[in-house]
């Protein structure tokens, strides 16, 4: 079989400019050569980059606490559901699910990548559901608890350009084998509506599939909550005049570049999140921000009962050093941001 680059130089050669958005999709997500497509590898030490998951089990411990808390606020029933996007390795999920014992939670991991979602049904033996999309959690909705971490910024995003007044899309052409940039025309007007006027030059991103992302997430809840942890900034900080070259990076063996069209499906492609589009998809569809905060304030908060139970033991260096890397300002506490919403049962 040809390699990724091989067959995106071939769909270009034959039918014009890619959209970087869709260059993005198959360079990450082709479901035989995308990046994400191998079984795990990608986070972690060995792999290209850290997430709070790499930091080791007590995120999963905590996350689970805050999740429990919900449950039996929601009147503990006996039938529910955790649901989450982007588990890759399903290390998050096997955390979460060790440290609820026995609520009765059913685990559901969304996973559209074949590759990805055998090898979960693999090492979860059964403990986790695996699925490739929600549609089948339409049938038997339930009170559920959504989450992903560091997914939201994984979601491909257009590149858009200003020409002073009005924004280009910019797509991926080839040229002596080579990707480079081309304007494909002006950006399509529901695209950019929200943002504001820039100068010329001004390269940044958006993304207009934050919405039938939550709305996908959304099958089969019957109520419940939301909780997505990522990177990212307000509309107006994503689009500040002195941020003229975007937030997009590139990932590979933990060190960062910008050039997204080299080595497509070997490096990770990620963008920062425009949370008040996250904000505003969610409301569109009945749900309310409970929460948006750094995510140093809110394992903080959270950890309150642990925090607690730890007085007078000594065998607890090693999570205490793992808390401080999780909500440290200086390490990932001022990194991540969290954005918790609420549903209401039907
Ligand atoms: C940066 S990784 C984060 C992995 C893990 N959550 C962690 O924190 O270590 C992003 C993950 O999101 C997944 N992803 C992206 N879009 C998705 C979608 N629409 N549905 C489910 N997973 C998705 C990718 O395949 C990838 O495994």
């Amino acid at each position: 079989m040809p390699g990724l680059a091989a067959r995106l130089r071939e769909e270009i050669l034959n039918s014009g400019p890619l959209l970087f958005q869709h260059f993005m999709a198959e360079a990450l997500y082709n479901p035989d050569q995308g990046y994400y497509a191998r079984p795990a590898g990608q986070v972690g030490r060995g792999g290209d980059f850290f997430t709070s998951v790499s930091v080791g089990p007590l995120f999963g411990r905590l996350l689970a606490a805050h999740i429990s808390a919900w449950w039996q606020e929601a009147g503990s029933p006996v039938r529910w559901r955790i649901v989450e996007a982007g588990a890759n390795d399903g290390s998050l999920a096997l955390d979460i699910l060790a440290a609820l014992e026995a609520s009765g939670a059913e685990y559901v991991v969304v996973e559209p990548l074949p590759l990805l979602a055998e090898a979960l049904r693999q090492r979860s033996a059964g403990a986790l559901r695996v699925v490739d999309s929600t549609t089948s959690l339409a049938e038997d909705p339930l009170p559920s608890f959504v989450l992903g971490n560091e997914v939201l910024d994984a979601l491909p995003f257009h590149v858009i350009e200003s020409d002073g007044e009005l924004w280009h899309e910019l797509g991926v052409e080839v040229s002596d084998g080579r990707f480079y940039w081309t304007d494909v025309g002006p950006a399509p007007a529901d695209l950019v509506a929200k943002l504001p006027t820039r100068p010329v030059g001004y390269m940044t991103e958006v993304r207009d599939n934050i919405g039938s992302f939550l709305s996908a997430m959304a099958t089969g809840m019957a109520g419940g909550r939301m909780l997505w942890l990522d990177y990212g900034f307000d509309r107006e900080d994503y689009y500040h005049e002195s941020r003229t070259t975007g937030t997009l990076r590139t990932f590979s063996r933990h060190r960062a570049a910008e050039d997204p069209l080299e080595s497509p499906g070997e490096i990770d492609i990620t963008a920062h999140v425009d949370f008040t589009a996250l904000a505003e998809a969610a409301e569109a569809m009945g749900g309310t921000v409970i929460r948006d905060q750094r995510q140093g304030l809110f394992l903080t908060e959270i950890a309150k009962p642990w925090l607690l139970s730890l007085e007078g033991r000594t065998d607890v260096a090693k999570d205490l050093r793992a808390f401080q890397t999780l909500t440290h300002p200086g390490q990932l506490g001022a990194k991540f941001r969290v954005m918790e919403i609420g549903f209401d049962p039907p």
